[in-house]
């Protein structure tokens, strides 16, 4: 499929799944309430868990927001394109289909030549990862096609740069707080805006803030555990994620400590775990000081079901 077809299905009312830096997106006109029911459906996904807007360019913000607070302006200069996303107070007029009903709207542009330029003929995208609710997020257009076979259409752009999905910061009240951990971590952000940002701990009790962070995440069918301390790897049924130890055995794989590397690879792992019948994916527990630590453990807890 061109981006040319891509974007008259999404002109008409329609989805396309497209890839961005972070994850795909399953992407539909952000102003048609009809077409993104069609995305809450297709995925499962809970009614009450509101979806991310996608921008081409820095001054759409305006169609979404009319009090844009001055961190926003900072982190938006500094990362936009990126894979950060902005909770801001929102206008009355943005669609309760969007927000799932909150006072806030959560916005990003995307990092990716074939994003952009699909947005850029399109006008605005909400778009949640192109996963079946539950499952780990797409990383490649095999993985939308496995979720959701001839029910929409991809845009294929090879595999994603960074794998995680970004980081979600809420600036609509007078504390900035990060609700979901990626890439751009909580010291880069407090460093640029002076102040010590709060990040939600991964396992809050149904907090309203964040309505994404109740529902289980991310998991395969298999059982994802750590591995124990003294434990090594054995069992020819599990999968070894490795950080530090290193193990020759075909179902072993060692990252030695490169994270940008795990944080690329980890969806496609849970993937292919289950397409292998492991009963386990087993990972070894990670350094505490690397900056992609927060939200690659956050992944992981998620996965595990914490
Ligand atoms: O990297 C990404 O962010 C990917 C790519 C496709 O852009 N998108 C993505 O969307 O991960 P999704 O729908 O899978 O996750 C969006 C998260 C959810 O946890 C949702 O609850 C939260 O953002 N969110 C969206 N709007 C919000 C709002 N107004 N207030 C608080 N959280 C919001
Ligand atoms: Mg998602």
């Amino acid at each position: 499929m061109t981006i040319e077809q891509a974007a008259e299905i999404i002109k008409q009312g329609g989805i396309v799944a497209f890839p961005t830096e972070t994850v795909y997106g399953l992407g539909a006109d952000a102003w048609n309430s009809s077409a993104i029911s069609k995305i809450y459906k297709i995925k499962g996904r809970a009614a009450d868990n509101p979806l991310i807007v996608h921008l081409h360019e820095k001054k759409q913000i305006h169609g979404f927001c009319s009090n844009i607070p001055e961190h926003a302006h900072r982190l938006i200069d500094t990362f936009w394109p990126g894979p950060l996303t902005l909770v801001l107070k929102k206008r009355p007029e943005v669609l309760d289909a969007v927000t799932a009903g909150l006072d806030t709207v959560a916005l990003r542009i995307p990092d990716h030549s074939i994003a952009l330029d699909l947005i850029r003929r399109t006008g605005p995208l909400v778009a949640p990862s192109a996963n079946r609710s539950g499952k780990p997020s797409p990383t490649k257009a095999e993985h939308v096609i496995s979720d959701f076979g001839n029910a929409c259409q991809v845009l294929d752009g090879n595999t994603t740069k960074i794998g995680l999905e970004s980081t979600v910061i809420d600036l609509s009240e007078k504390e900035p707080i990060i609700l979901r951990p990626g890439m751009i971590g909580r010291e880069e952000i407090s460093t640029l805006l002076g102040v010590s940002v709060k990040e939600l701990s991964p396992n809050p009790i149904h907090s309203p803030k964040s309505p994404g962070q109740k529902y289980s995440h991310y998991a395969p069918d298999a059982r994802v555990r750590w591995l124990l301390k003294n434990e090594s790897p054995n069992d020819d049924s599990f999968l070894y994620l490795l950080q530090s130890r290193h193990s020759s055995k075909p179902n072993t794989i060692c990252y030695n400590f490169d994270l940008e590397q795990l944080a690329k690879e980890l969806y496609d792992r849970f993937r292919h775990a289950d397409i292998q019948k492991y009963k386990e994916v087993v990972v070894e527990p990670l350094e505490e000081h690397h900056p992609l630590y927060a939200a690659l453990n956050n992944r992981i807890l998620k996965a595990i079901g914490n």
